[in-house]
Protein backbone atom coordinates (compact mmCIF):
# COMPACT_ATOMS: atom_id res chain seq x y z
CA UNK A 1 0.00 0.00 0.00
CA UNK A 2 1.27 3.88 -0.87
CA UNK A 3 0.54 5.84 1.74
CA UNK A 4 1.98 10.06 0.90
CA UNK A 5 1.83 12.15 4.00
CA UNK A 6 1.51 15.37 4.67
CA UNK A 7 2.73 17.34 7.73
CA UNK A 8 3.79 20.88 8.16
CA UNK A 9 6.48 19.58 10.47
CA UNK A 10 7.90 15.97 11.27
CA UNK A 11 10.59 14.91 13.81
CA UNK A 12 13.75 15.04 13.58
CA UNK A 13 13.57 17.48 10.91
CA UNK A 14 11.59 20.37 12.22
CA UNK A 15 9.19 20.61 15.18
CA UNK A 16 7.33 23.27 17.19
CA UNK A 17 4.55 20.85 19.50
CA UNK A 18 3.20 17.61 19.25
CA UNK A 19 2.37 17.19 15.72
CA UNK A 20 6.39 16.84 14.66
CA UNK A 21 6.07 14.12 17.21
CA UNK A 22 3.12 12.11 15.20
CA UNK A 23 4.21 13.24 11.76
CA UNK A 24 7.18 11.49 12.43
CA UNK A 25 6.12 8.21 14.41
CA UNK A 26 3.26 7.16 12.62
CA UNK A 27 4.55 6.93 9.11
CA UNK A 28 7.43 4.84 10.31
CA UNK A 29 5.01 2.30 12.44
CA UNK A 30 2.99 2.35 9.38
CA UNK A 31 6.30 1.21 7.37
CA UNK A 32 7.40 -1.42 9.86
CA UNK A 33 3.57 -2.88 8.65
CA UNK A 34 4.80 -3.00 5.26
CA UNK A 35 3.13 0.02 3.83
CA UNK A 36 5.26 2.35 1.06
CA UNK A 37 5.00 5.70 2.87
CA UNK A 38 6.91 8.83 1.22
CA UNK A 39 6.08 12.24 3.82
CA UNK A 40 6.03 15.76 2.52
CA UNK A 41 7.78 18.27 4.49
CA UNK A 42 8.90 21.94 3.38
CA UNK A 43 12.82 22.56 3.35
CA UNK A 44 12.73 24.98 6.28
CA UNK A 45 15.80 26.36 7.29
CA UNK A 46 16.05 24.49 10.02
CA UNK A 47 16.03 21.42 7.72
CA UNK A 48 18.67 22.97 5.72
CA UNK A 49 20.47 23.73 8.61
CA UNK A 50 20.96 20.85 10.44
CA UNK A 51 23.69 19.49 7.55
CA UNK A 52 21.92 16.41 5.96
CA UNK A 53 22.95 14.66 3.46
CA UNK A 54 19.77 15.38 0.84
CA UNK A 55 19.77 13.45 -2.43
CA UNK A 56 18.06 15.66 -5.35
CA UNK A 57 15.34 14.23 -6.54
CA UNK A 58 13.69 17.04 -8.67
CA UNK A 59 16.22 19.52 -9.68
CA UNK A 60 13.98 22.12 -11.31
CA UNK A 61 10.18 22.05 -11.59
CA UNK A 62 7.54 24.25 -11.51
CA UNK A 63 3.67 24.91 -11.53
CA UNK A 64 1.39 28.01 -11.84
CA UNK A 65 -0.26 29.15 -9.21
CA UNK A 66 -3.00 32.47 -9.68
CA UNK A 67 -1.10 33.02 -12.98
CA UNK A 68 2.64 33.00 -11.48
CA UNK A 69 4.81 30.35 -11.76
CA UNK A 70 6.79 28.94 -9.09
CA UNK A 71 10.09 27.10 -9.55
CA UNK A 72 10.66 24.42 -7.10
CA UNK A 73 12.97 21.19 -6.45
CA UNK A 74 12.81 18.41 -4.44
CA UNK A 75 15.41 16.76 -2.43
CA UNK A 76 14.87 13.40 -0.29
CA UNK A 77 16.51 11.74 2.99
CA UNK A 78 15.43 8.11 3.65
CA UNK A 79 15.55 6.89 7.49
CA UNK A 80 13.84 4.01 9.19
CA UNK A 81 12.54 2.47 5.92
CA UNK A 82 10.63 6.24 5.22
CA UNK A 83 11.23 8.49 2.85
CA UNK A 84 10.70 11.98 3.12
CA UNK A 85 10.58 14.35 0.63
CA UNK A 86 11.66 17.74 1.04
CA UNK A 87 9.78 20.41 -1.23
CA UNK A 88 12.37 23.43 -1.83
CA UNK A 89 11.38 27.04 -2.50
CA UNK A 90 13.95 29.05 -0.61
CA UNK A 91 11.38 32.51 -0.88
CA UNK A 92 8.91 30.49 1.08
CA UNK A 93 10.74 28.30 3.25
CA UNK A 94 13.83 29.43 3.88
CA UNK A 95 12.94 31.74 6.69
CA UNK A 96 13.99 31.86 10.83
CA UNK A 97 10.20 30.08 11.71
CA UNK A 98 7.93 27.37 10.45
CA UNK A 99 5.32 29.62 10.55
CA UNK A 100 6.50 33.23 11.83
CA UNK A 101 8.19 34.81 14.05
CA UNK A 102 7.77 36.74 17.86
CA UNK A 103 6.21 39.70 15.63
CA UNK A 104 3.55 37.13 14.33
CA UNK A 105 2.88 34.78 11.64
CA UNK A 106 4.07 35.41 8.43
CA UNK A 107 1.71 37.34 6.23
CA UNK A 108 2.00 35.20 3.19
CA UNK A 109 1.06 31.53 4.99
CA UNK A 110 -1.66 30.85 3.03
CA UNK A 111 0.47 30.83 -0.03
CA UNK A 112 3.20 28.88 1.34
CA UNK A 113 1.25 26.16 2.46
CA UNK A 114 -1.09 26.28 -0.47
CA UNK A 115 1.98 25.92 -2.50
CA UNK A 116 3.41 22.93 0.12
CA UNK A 117 0.20 20.87 -0.52
CA UNK A 118 -0.13 21.54 -4.42
CA UNK A 119 4.00 20.99 -5.08
CA UNK A 120 3.73 17.69 -3.08
CA UNK A 121 0.94 16.38 -5.18
CA UNK A 122 2.91 17.44 -8.47
CA UNK A 123 5.49 15.98 -7.19
CA UNK A 124 3.71 12.30 -6.39
CA UNK A 125 3.16 12.44 -10.06
CA UNK A 126 6.64 13.63 -11.08
CA UNK A 127 7.91 10.13 -9.63
CA UNK A 128 5.29 7.92 -10.09
CA UNK A 129 4.27 7.77 -7.11
CA UNK A 130 0.40 7.26 -7.39
CA UNK A 131 -0.92 6.68 -3.70
CA UNK A 132 -3.77 4.55 -2.21
CA UNK A 133 -4.49 7.00 0.28
CA UNK A 134 -3.34 10.68 0.90
CA UNK A 135 -3.15 11.33 4.36
CA UNK A 136 -2.77 15.68 5.97
CA UNK A 137 -2.62 17.08 8.59
CA UNK A 138 -4.51 20.33 9.81
CA UNK A 139 -4.59 23.17 8.03
CA UNK A 140 -1.43 23.44 6.51
CA UNK A 141 -1.73 20.73 4.78
CA UNK A 142 -5.60 20.61 3.95
CA UNK A 143 -5.85 22.86 0.99
CA UNK A 144 -4.34 19.50 -0.79
CA UNK A 145 -8.13 18.11 -0.19
CA UNK A 146 -9.48 21.34 -2.22
CA UNK A 147 -7.06 21.12 -5.18
CA UNK A 148 -7.74 17.12 -5.33
CA UNK A 149 -11.95 17.87 -5.57
CA UNK A 150 -11.50 21.12 -7.69
CA UNK A 151 -8.10 21.52 -9.09
CA UNK A 152 -7.05 17.45 -9.93
CA UNK A 153 -10.82 16.34 -10.03
CA UNK A 154 -11.51 13.30 -12.41
CA UNK A 155 -7.85 13.02 -13.07
CA UNK A 156 -7.10 9.25 -13.38
CA UNK A 157 -3.51 9.83 -11.37
CA UNK A 158 -5.21 10.71 -8.18
CA UNK A 159 -8.78 8.52 -9.02
CA UNK A 160 -7.45 5.73 -6.87
CA UNK A 161 -6.46 7.40 -3.84
CA UNK A 162 -8.68 7.63 -1.25
CA UNK A 163 -7.72 10.75 1.41
CA UNK A 164 -7.71 11.49 5.33
CA UNK A 165 -7.22 14.37 6.88
CA UNK A 166 -6.64 14.40 10.94
CA UNK A 167 -7.33 17.57 12.95
CA UNK A 168 -4.61 17.88 15.53
CA UNK A 169 -5.74 21.34 16.82
CA UNK A 170 -9.11 22.78 15.68
CA UNK A 171 -8.00 26.01 17.05
CA UNK A 172 -5.39 26.80 14.52
CA UNK A 173 -7.67 27.23 11.07
CA UNK A 174 -5.56 28.91 8.76
CA UNK A 175 -7.84 31.88 8.03
CA UNK A 176 -6.93 34.45 5.13
CA UNK A 177 -8.68 36.74 2.98
CA UNK A 178 -10.92 36.19 -0.04
CA UNK A 179 -8.16 36.89 -2.86
CA UNK A 180 -5.94 34.51 -1.26
CA UNK A 181 -8.53 31.53 -3.29
CA UNK A 182 -7.27 32.95 -6.70
CA UNK A 183 -3.55 33.96 -5.66
CA UNK A 184 -3.06 29.88 -4.67
CA UNK A 185 -5.08 28.56 -8.15
CA UNK A 186 -8.31 27.72 -6.49
CA UNK A 187 -11.77 28.68 -8.23
CA UNK A 188 -13.12 31.74 -6.67
CA UNK A 189 -16.49 30.33 -6.27
CA UNK A 190 -15.08 28.25 -3.11
CA UNK A 191 -15.81 31.18 -1.50
CA UNK A 192 -19.42 30.25 0.13
CA UNK A 193 -20.36 29.28 3.03
CA UNK A 194 -21.17 25.38 1.68
CA UNK A 195 -17.28 25.54 0.87
CA UNK A 196 -14.24 27.61 1.79
CA UNK A 197 -15.99 30.81 3.57
CA UNK A 198 -16.08 31.30 7.06
CA UNK A 199 -17.27 34.56 8.32
CA UNK A 200 -15.73 36.76 5.61
CA UNK A 201 -12.91 34.81 5.11
CA UNK A 202 -10.64 31.64 3.97
CA UNK A 203 -10.40 28.99 5.89
CA UNK A 204 -8.38 26.31 4.99
CA UNK A 205 -9.13 23.78 7.84
CA UNK A 206 -12.58 23.54 6.09
CA UNK A 207 -11.07 22.48 2.75
CA UNK A 208 -9.75 19.00 5.10
CA UNK A 209 -13.12 18.29 6.51
CA UNK A 210 -15.18 18.99 4.16
CA UNK A 211 -13.09 17.26 1.20
CA UNK A 212 -11.11 14.38 2.73
CA UNK A 213 -12.79 11.00 2.73
CA UNK A 214 -12.29 10.35 6.82
CA UNK A 215 -11.71 12.89 9.03
CA UNK A 216 -9.72 11.50 12.33
CA UNK A 217 -8.55 13.78 15.46
CA UNK A 218 -6.32 12.62 17.83
CA UNK A 219 -8.41 11.47 20.95
CA UNK A 220 -12.34 9.72 21.09
CA UNK A 221 -13.23 12.81 23.80
CA UNK A 222 -11.76 15.68 21.60
CA UNK A 223 -13.78 14.24 18.59
CA UNK A 224 -16.60 14.70 20.44
CA UNK A 225 -15.95 17.88 22.35
CA UNK A 226 -15.08 19.46 19.13
CA UNK A 227 -18.89 18.74 17.81
CA UNK A 228 -19.73 21.05 20.84
CA UNK A 229 -20.31 25.25 20.92
CA UNK A 230 -17.72 25.46 23.95
CA UNK A 231 -14.85 23.48 21.84
CA UNK A 232 -16.04 23.43 17.94
CA UNK A 233 -14.02 26.99 17.27
CA UNK A 234 -17.39 28.04 14.90
CA UNK A 235 -16.69 24.57 13.28
CA UNK A 236 -18.87 22.69 15.73
CA UNK A 237 -21.78 22.74 13.16
CA UNK A 238 -19.92 21.47 10.12
CA UNK A 239 -18.14 18.67 12.39
CA UNK A 240 -21.54 17.53 13.20
CA UNK A 241 -22.64 17.15 9.37
CA UNK A 242 -19.60 14.89 9.05
CA UNK A 243 -19.80 13.02 12.00
CA UNK A 244 -20.25 9.83 9.98
CA UNK A 245 -16.44 9.98 8.75
CA UNK A 246 -15.08 11.25 12.00
CA UNK A 247 -13.14 9.29 14.41
CA UNK A 248 -11.41 9.55 17.43
CA UNK A 249 -7.92 7.76 17.67
CA UNK A 250 -5.72 8.66 20.48
CA UNK A 251 -2.16 9.30 19.43
CA UNK A 252 0.42 7.20 19.81
CA UNK A 253 3.76 7.60 20.84
CA UNK A 254 7.30 6.17 20.14
CA UNK A 255 9.32 4.59 22.68
CA UNK A 256 11.98 4.41 20.27
CA UNK A 257 12.26 7.95 20.99
CA UNK A 258 11.06 8.07 24.65
CA UNK A 259 12.47 5.20 26.53
CA UNK A 260 14.62 6.20 29.64
CA UNK A 261 16.39 2.49 29.37
CA UNK A 262 18.09 4.10 26.18
CA UNK A 263 17.34 8.01 26.21
CA UNK A 264 20.65 10.03 25.39
CA UNK A 265 19.38 12.91 26.16
CA UNK A 266 18.97 12.15 30.27
CA UNK A 267 22.12 12.04 32.93
CA UNK A 268 21.78 8.36 33.95
CA UNK A 269 19.59 5.80 32.14
CA UNK A 270 16.85 3.51 34.34
CA UNK A 271 13.92 0.80 34.17
CA UNK A 272 10.83 0.25 35.80
CA UNK A 273 12.80 -2.57 38.09
CA UNK A 274 15.37 -0.25 39.03
CA UNK A 275 14.71 3.48 39.23
CA UNK A 276 17.63 4.35 40.78
CA UNK A 277 18.80 6.36 37.96
CA UNK A 278 15.89 8.42 37.94
CA UNK A 279 17.62 9.58 41.61
CA UNK A 280 20.40 10.68 39.52
CA UNK A 281 18.26 12.32 37.04
CA UNK A 282 16.27 14.15 39.85
CA UNK A 283 19.49 15.52 41.66
CA UNK A 284 21.02 16.87 37.66
CA UNK A 285 17.60 18.28 36.81
CA UNK A 286 17.85 20.16 40.30
CA UNK A 287 21.66 21.09 39.38
CA UNK A 288 20.32 22.32 35.40
CA UNK A 289 18.12 24.97 37.37
CA UNK A 290 20.49 25.73 39.93
CA UNK A 291 18.09 24.34 42.49
CA UNK A 292 18.39 21.94 45.49
CA UNK A 293 15.83 19.20 45.51
CA UNK A 294 16.24 17.72 48.87
CA UNK A 295 14.35 13.84 48.32
CA UNK A 296 11.52 14.31 50.50
CA UNK A 297 10.30 17.72 48.48
CA UNK A 298 8.46 16.60 45.36
CA UNK A 299 9.78 18.20 42.08
CA UNK A 300 6.92 19.30 39.53
CA UNK A 301 7.68 19.81 36.16
CA UNK A 302 5.92 20.70 32.91
CA UNK A 303 7.64 21.17 29.04
CA UNK A 304 4.81 23.18 27.83
CA UNK A 305 4.01 25.90 24.85
CA UNK A 306 3.34 29.23 26.91
CA UNK A 307 -0.13 29.35 25.40
CA UNK A 308 -3.54 29.95 26.59
CA UNK A 309 -4.28 26.33 25.52
CA UNK A 310 -1.88 24.97 28.21
CA UNK A 311 -3.69 26.81 30.96
CA UNK A 312 -0.42 28.68 32.13
CA UNK A 313 -2.69 31.59 32.88
CA UNK A 314 -4.40 28.93 35.61
CA UNK A 315 -0.94 28.19 36.39
CA UNK A 316 0.01 32.21 37.27
CA UNK A 317 -3.29 32.13 39.20
CA UNK A 318 -2.78 29.42 41.42
CA UNK A 319 1.54 29.92 41.70
CA UNK A 320 1.73 31.21 45.11
CA UNK A 321 -0.98 28.74 46.33
CA UNK A 322 1.23 25.76 44.57
CA UNK A 323 4.25 26.96 45.62
CA UNK A 324 2.72 27.24 49.43
CA UNK A 325 2.10 23.16 49.22
CA UNK A 326 6.22 23.09 49.94
CA UNK A 327 6.92 21.66 46.29
CA UNK A 328 10.05 22.75 43.65
CA UNK A 329 8.48 24.01 40.48
CA UNK A 330 10.65 23.60 37.21
CA UNK A 331 9.01 25.54 34.08
CA UNK A 332 10.62 24.66 30.21
CA UNK A 333 8.53 26.74 27.64
CA UNK A 334 8.53 29.38 25.05
CA UNK A 335 5.50 31.26 23.87
CA UNK A 336 3.27 34.83 24.61
CA UNK A 337 5.33 37.28 26.18
CA UNK A 338 2.98 38.00 28.86
CA UNK A 339 3.25 34.61 30.39
CA UNK A 340 6.70 34.71 30.26
CA UNK A 341 7.07 38.34 32.08
CA UNK A 342 4.72 36.96 34.63
CA UNK A 343 7.01 33.76 35.71
CA UNK A 344 10.05 35.55 35.35
CA UNK A 345 8.65 37.93 37.75
CA UNK A 346 7.25 35.35 40.14
CA UNK A 347 10.81 33.16 39.69
CA UNK A 348 12.34 36.21 41.18
CA UNK A 349 9.81 36.11 44.39
CA UNK A 350 10.31 31.73 44.69
CA UNK A 351 13.74 31.19 43.39
CA UNK A 352 14.84 28.97 45.47
CA UNK A 353 12.27 26.57 44.60
CA UNK A 354 11.06 27.61 41.04
CA UNK A 355 13.50 26.87 38.04
CA UNK A 356 12.51 28.58 35.07
CA UNK A 357 13.78 28.41 31.25
CA UNK A 358 12.08 29.95 28.22
CA UNK A 359 13.52 27.82 25.75
CA UNK A 360 12.67 25.14 23.13
CA UNK A 361 15.65 22.40 24.34
CA UNK A 362 14.93 18.77 23.65
CA UNK A 363 18.02 17.76 25.74
CA UNK A 364 16.54 19.62 28.74
CA UNK A 365 12.69 18.25 28.19
CA UNK A 366 13.79 15.03 28.36
CA UNK A 367 15.80 15.36 31.30
CA UNK A 368 12.72 17.01 33.28
CA UNK A 369 10.03 13.87 32.39
CA UNK A 370 13.15 11.70 33.41
CA UNK A 371 13.82 13.58 37.03
CA UNK A 372 10.41 15.45 37.95
CA UNK A 373 7.78 13.13 40.64
CA UNK A 374 5.02 14.73 39.22
CA UNK A 375 4.23 16.52 35.76
CA UNK A 376 1.50 19.31 35.34
CA UNK A 377 -0.58 19.56 32.71
CA UNK A 378 -3.57 22.23 33.31
CA UNK A 379 -4.70 22.43 29.82
CA UNK A 380 -8.02 24.80 28.86
CA UNK A 381 -8.62 21.94 26.01
CA UNK A 382 -6.06 19.38 24.85
CA UNK A 383 -6.71 17.56 21.13
CA UNK A 384 -4.55 14.41 22.55
CA UNK A 385 -1.62 16.07 24.37
CA UNK A 386 1.88 13.73 24.23
CA UNK A 387 3.46 15.15 27.67
CA UNK A 388 1.35 13.07 29.94
CA UNK A 389 2.71 10.10 28.00
CA UNK A 390 6.03 10.68 28.07
CA UNK A 391 5.92 11.77 31.45
CA UNK A 392 4.25 8.64 32.65
CA UNK A 393 7.02 6.75 30.58
CA UNK A 394 9.57 8.00 32.90
CA UNK A 395 7.94 7.27 36.19
CA UNK A 396 6.53 10.27 36.76
CA UNK A 397 2.83 10.89 37.72
CA UNK A 398 0.51 13.21 35.68
CA UNK A 399 -1.83 15.81 37.08
CA UNK A 400 -3.82 17.03 34.14
CA UNK A 401 -7.16 18.88 33.62
CA UNK A 402 -9.80 16.33 32.46
CA UNK A 403 -10.26 17.67 29.41
CA UNK A 404 -9.47 15.61 25.49
CA UNK A 405 -7.00 13.51 25.21
CA UNK A 406 -5.73 14.10 28.85
CA UNK A 407 -9.27 12.62 29.89
CA UNK A 408 -8.64 9.64 27.55
CA UNK A 409 -5.45 8.52 28.75
CA UNK A 410 -5.10 9.58 32.93
CA UNK A 411 -7.25 8.09 35.29
CA UNK A 412 -7.23 9.32 38.69
CA UNK A 413 -5.70 7.61 41.31
CA UNK A 414 -7.77 5.45 44.14
CA UNK A 415 -5.25 4.43 46.48
CA UNK A 416 -7.87 1.82 48.23
CA UNK A 417 -8.27 -0.03 44.73
CA UNK A 418 -4.79 0.43 43.69
CA UNK A 419 -6.15 1.64 40.14
CA UNK A 420 -5.54 4.90 38.12
CA UNK A 421 -1.84 6.20 37.54
CA UNK A 422 -2.42 10.05 37.74
CA UNK A 423 -4.77 13.41 39.20
CA UNK A 424 -7.09 15.40 37.67
CA UNK A 425 -9.18 18.22 37.96
CA UNK A 426 -12.34 19.16 36.11
CA UNK A 427 -12.89 22.85 36.66
CA UNK A 428 -10.26 25.49 34.40
CA UNK A 429 -9.63 27.55 37.93
CA UNK A 430 -6.42 27.60 40.24
CA UNK A 431 -8.20 25.67 43.50
CA UNK A 432 -9.05 22.74 41.98
CA UNK A 433 -5.54 22.64 40.47
CA UNK A 434 -3.85 23.41 43.49
CA UNK A 435 -6.03 21.02 45.30
CA UNK A 436 -5.42 17.97 42.94
CA UNK A 437 -1.68 18.84 42.99
CA UNK A 438 -2.42 18.65 47.07
CA UNK A 439 -3.28 14.51 46.61
CA UNK A 440 -0.38 13.93 44.64
CA UNK A 441 1.39 15.32 47.26
CA UNK A 442 -0.05 13.38 49.99
CA UNK A 443 0.66 10.28 47.88
CA UNK A 444 4.45 11.21 47.23
CA UNK A 445 4.84 12.08 51.47
CA UNK A 446 4.04 8.03 51.60
CA UNK A 447 7.08 6.39 49.67
CA UNK A 448 5.31 2.75 49.34
CA UNK A 449 2.15 4.03 48.22
CA UNK A 450 4.24 6.56 46.02
CA UNK A 451 6.02 3.32 44.58
CA UNK A 452 2.77 1.10 43.84
CA UNK A 453 1.64 4.71 42.03
CA UNK A 454 4.63 5.12 40.23
CA UNK A 455 4.56 0.76 39.14
CA UNK A 456 0.96 1.54 38.11
CA UNK A 457 1.84 4.42 35.88
CA UNK A 458 4.66 2.75 34.23
CA UNK A 459 2.10 -0.41 33.50
CA UNK A 460 -0.24 1.17 32.12
CA UNK A 461 1.61 3.15 29.42
P1 LIG B 1 1.28 20.58 21.68
O1 LIG B 1 1.57 19.95 20.39
O2 LIG B 1 -0.12 21.09 21.81
O3 LIG B 1 2.27 21.62 22.09
P2 LIG B 1 1.82 17.93 22.83
O4 LIG B 1 1.71 17.46 24.24
O5 LIG B 1 1.11 17.14 21.81
O6 LIG B 1 1.35 19.45 22.83
O7 LIG B 1 3.33 17.93 22.34
C1 LIG B 1 4.29 18.82 22.79
C2 LIG B 1 5.63 18.33 22.29
O8 LIG B 1 6.52 19.45 22.23
C3 LIG B 1 6.30 17.32 23.20
O9 LIG B 1 7.19 16.52 22.46
C4 LIG B 1 7.08 18.22 24.17
O10 LIG B 1 8.15 17.53 24.79
C5 LIG B 1 7.58 19.27 23.19
N1 LIG B 1 7.86 20.58 23.78
C6 LIG B 1 6.97 21.54 24.13
N2 LIG B 1 7.61 22.63 24.62
C7 LIG B 1 8.93 22.34 24.56
C8 LIG B 1 10.13 23.06 24.91
N3 LIG B 1 10.08 24.30 25.41
N4 LIG B 1 11.33 22.46 24.69
C9 LIG B 1 11.39 21.20 24.19
N5 LIG B 1 10.31 20.48 23.84
C10 LIG B 1 9.10 21.04 24.02
C1 LIG C 1 -1.64 19.32 18.74
C2 LIG C 1 -2.42 19.27 20.05
C3 LIG C 1 -1.93 18.20 21.00
C4 LIG C 1 -1.65 16.89 20.27
C5 LIG C 1 -0.71 17.14 19.12
C6 LIG C 1 -0.38 15.88 18.34
O1 LIG C 1 -0.50 20.08 18.87
O2 LIG C 1 -2.43 20.53 20.70
O3 LIG C 1 -2.90 17.97 22.00
O4 LIG C 1 -1.08 15.96 21.17
O5 LIG C 1 -1.30 18.04 18.22
O6 LIG C 1 -1.55 15.29 17.82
Amino acid sequence: MKVAFLASEVIPYAKTGGLADVAGALPRFLAGLGADVKVFLPLYRAVRTKGLVLEPVIEAASLEMGGRSLDYAVHAHRADRVTVLFIDRPEFFDRDGLYGTAAGDYPDNGERFAFFSRAALETMRALDFSPDIIHGHDWQSALAFAYLRHVYGGDPFFARARTLFTIHNLAYQGLFEQEVLARVGLPPALFNMNDLEYFGQVNALKAGILYADAVTTVSPRYSREIQTPEFGCGLDGLLRSRAGVLHGILNGVDYRDWDPATDRHIPRNFTPADLSGKKVCREMLGLEFGLAAPEDRPVVGMVTRLAGQKGLDIVCEALDDLMGLGLTLIILGTGEQKIQDFLLAARKKHSDRFGLKIAFDERIAHTIYAGSDIFLIPSRYEPCGLTQMYAMKYGTIPVVRATGGLEDSVQEYDPRAGEGNGFKFLEAEAGPLVEATARALAVFKKPGSWRKLVGLSLIHI
